[in-house]
């Protein structure tokens, strides 16, 4: 992997998978901008980084429950850096961190929809100019083949709630937020896919759910990275891949009005719509 000269930003690379890839994306010659909320994880990271003397490293600190925390780190990043080549949206939450109830964002969203998925969206959109200006360049959405369709009745799971469904939903929105941005990003020399990495690596997430961990980080992460650097993935947009393999989601990703809804519903929720 040559990444000399490249800029990439991994959100939710303090911790699992997301350690993992920004470690390797450091590895080959990037400039990673490291994100997450834990200081003292993103310190060891930086540290590791300079120690192995490849790629440069730098800490951007922003709680994605939060839709000024999720603009605050947008600006910060196009303030510091000119280029962006790489967006890896990996930042989440498990169907049970903090518990099994139902929780809110501070901007009285339902958890797992505002950090898993409206963060980011409205990343994407904030950071499309420079990735756009960096083309060629690539997103990749850190989803799961956890799926759950989303009930625009209740899209905030008021009623019926589970962390399964919740966490579920918020993946499937992140999938179909890929097929529409790259139907929009067509010809704009901007790819995004959406990836399921493994099955129940050994992270944070997996263990907070009382889950025995069955593949690793390295399985996840070189899933991941096949998206975000392979050869064979230039040019290919609007894909899902369960692991190293080109997959099908739930229908519902399929289903362009589900997509409208979605879409138009993320650009109100994000105050995008009135931008
Ligand atoms: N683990 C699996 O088997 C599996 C399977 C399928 C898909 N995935 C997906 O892979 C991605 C990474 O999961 P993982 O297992 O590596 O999880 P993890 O080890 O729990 O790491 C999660 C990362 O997200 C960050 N994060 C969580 N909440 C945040 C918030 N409110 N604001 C900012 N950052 C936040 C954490 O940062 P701090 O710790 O600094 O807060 C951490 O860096 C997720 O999108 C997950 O859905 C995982």
């Amino acid at each position: 992997m040559n990444m000399d000269g490249k800029t990439v930003l991994v959100t939710g690379s303090t911790d699992g998978v997301g350690r993992h890839v920004a470690a390797k994306l450091a590895a080959g010659g990037a400039k990673v901008l490291i994100h997450g909320r834990d200081k003292a994880r993103a310190q060891t990271l930086a540290e590791e980084i300079r120690r192995h003397g490849h790629g440069e490293a730098a800490f951007y600190q922003a709680d994605l429950s939060s839709l000024a925390g999720t603009r605050q780190l947008a600006e910060a990043v196009l303030a510091d850096v000119r280029r962006l080549d790489l967006f890896i949206s990996n930042a989440g939450i498990g169907s049970q961190n903090q518990g099994p109830q139902r929780q809110t964002s501070a901007d009285g969203y339902e958890l797992r929809f505002a950090v898993n998925y409206l963060s980011g969206f409205l990343l994407a959109y904030l950071l499309l100019p420079l990735l756009k200006a960096s083309a060629p360049s690539r997103i990749v959405n850190v989803a799961s083949l956890g799926q759950h369709p989303i009930d625009f009745d209740d899209v905030m799971i008021t009623r019926g709630y589970s962390g399964g469904r919740a966490y579920a939903q918020s993946k499937l929105a992140q999938i179909m937020l890929t097929i529409d941005l790259a139907d929009e990003l067509r010809g704009s020399g901007v790819t995004v896919n959406s990836l399921h990495p493994a099955t129940y690596m050994n992270t944070t997430m997996v263990r907070a759910g009382g889950i025995t961990p069955i593949s690793t980080v390295e399985q996840g992460g070189d899933a991941i990275l096949h998206l975000a650097v392979g050869d064979d993935m230039a040019g290919k947009t609007g894909l899902f891949f369960n692991g190293m393999q080109q997959a099908k989601a739930h229908p519902q990703a399929y289903d362009a009005t589900a997509r409208e809804r979605l879409r138009a519903l993320s650009l109100e929720l994000t105050g995008l719509a009135s931008a």
